[in-house]
C-alpha cells in the first residue's frame, strides 16, 4: 500500500486525542495517543513516578491509584477514559507538606523493605479506611445487614481488603499493623 505524508498525518491524528485531566487536584491537559494507559500517562508525560510499574497486567497493585475515591489499577486503565475524573496518585497524598496519618505509621510500624510496592499499598489503604469509615463490606464480613464499622475491622478484613496488593518483601504483617494504627488512632480500635 503506498502511504503518502497526508496518510500519515491522518493515522496519527486519528489516534490522538485532547484530555483534561484532574490529577492531584490540579487540571493537567494533554494530547495522547488514545491508546496509552493511565500509568503511562503519568510516569512518562507528567513524570508523576511514584505510581510504579509491576506486572502491567493488573495481578501486582503497584500501580494503584484512586480515581473519583474509587482504587483502579493505572495499568489496565484507559487514560483517555479519565477525561473529567479526579485522579489522586501517591505524589497527592502530601501536597501540603506533611505526611498523611497513614503514611505516618507505613513509617511507624515498618510497613516496607524495598518500598516498590508501597506507594500502591498507601494508596489501596487510603481507599480502604474511606471504604470502612462509609460501611462498605467486604467479602470476608461476617455480618452484612448491619455497616461495616471501624471499631471492629478484624485483621481478616484488612488482609481481604489489602488482596489487590502484593509485596514480594512480604511487608504484610507490618501493613495491616499500619491500617490498624490509623483505625486506633481513630478511636476504632
Ligand atoms: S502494574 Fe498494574 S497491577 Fe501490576
Ligand atoms: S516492600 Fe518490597 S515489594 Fe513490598
Amino acid at each position: 500500500m503506498v502511504m503518502n505524508d497526508t496518510s500519515v498525518v491522518t493515522t496519527r491524528d486519528v489516534r490522538a486525542v485532547a484530555v483534561a485531566f484532574r490529577i492531584n487536584g490540579t487540571d493537567r491537559p494533554l494530547d495522547i495517543d488514545v491508546r496509552s494507559t493511565l500509568l503511562d500517562v503519568l510516569r512518562e508525560k507528567l513524570q508523576l513516578t511514584g505510581t510504579k510499574k509491576g506486572c502491567d497486567q493488573g495481578t501486582c497493585g503497584a500501580c494503584t491509584v484512586i480515581i473519583d475515591g474509587q482504587r483502579v489499577l493505572a495499568c489496565l486503565t484507559l487514560a483517555a477514559s479519565c477525561a473529567g475524573q479526579d485522579v489522586r496518585t501517591i505524589e497527592g497524598l502530601a501536597s501540603t507538606g506533611s505526611l498523611t496519618v497513614l503514611q505516618e505509621a507505613f513509617l511507624e510500624c515498618d510497613a516496607y523493605q524495598c518500598g516498590f510496592c508501597t506507594p500502591g499499598q498507601i494508596m489501596s489503604a487510603t481507599a480502604l479506611l474511606d471504604e470502612v469509615r462509609a460501611g462498605v463490606p467486604s467479602h470476608v464480613t461476617n455480618d452484612v445487614s448491619e455497616p461495616v464499622s471501624t471499631k471492629s475491622l478484624s485483621a481478616e478484613e484488612i488482609r481481604e481488603r489489602m488482596s489487590g496488593n502484593l509485596c514480594r518483601c512480604g511487608a504484610y504483617p507490618n501493613i495491616v499493623a499500619a491500617v490498624q494504627s490509623v483505625l486506633s488512632k481513630e478511636g476504632g480500635q
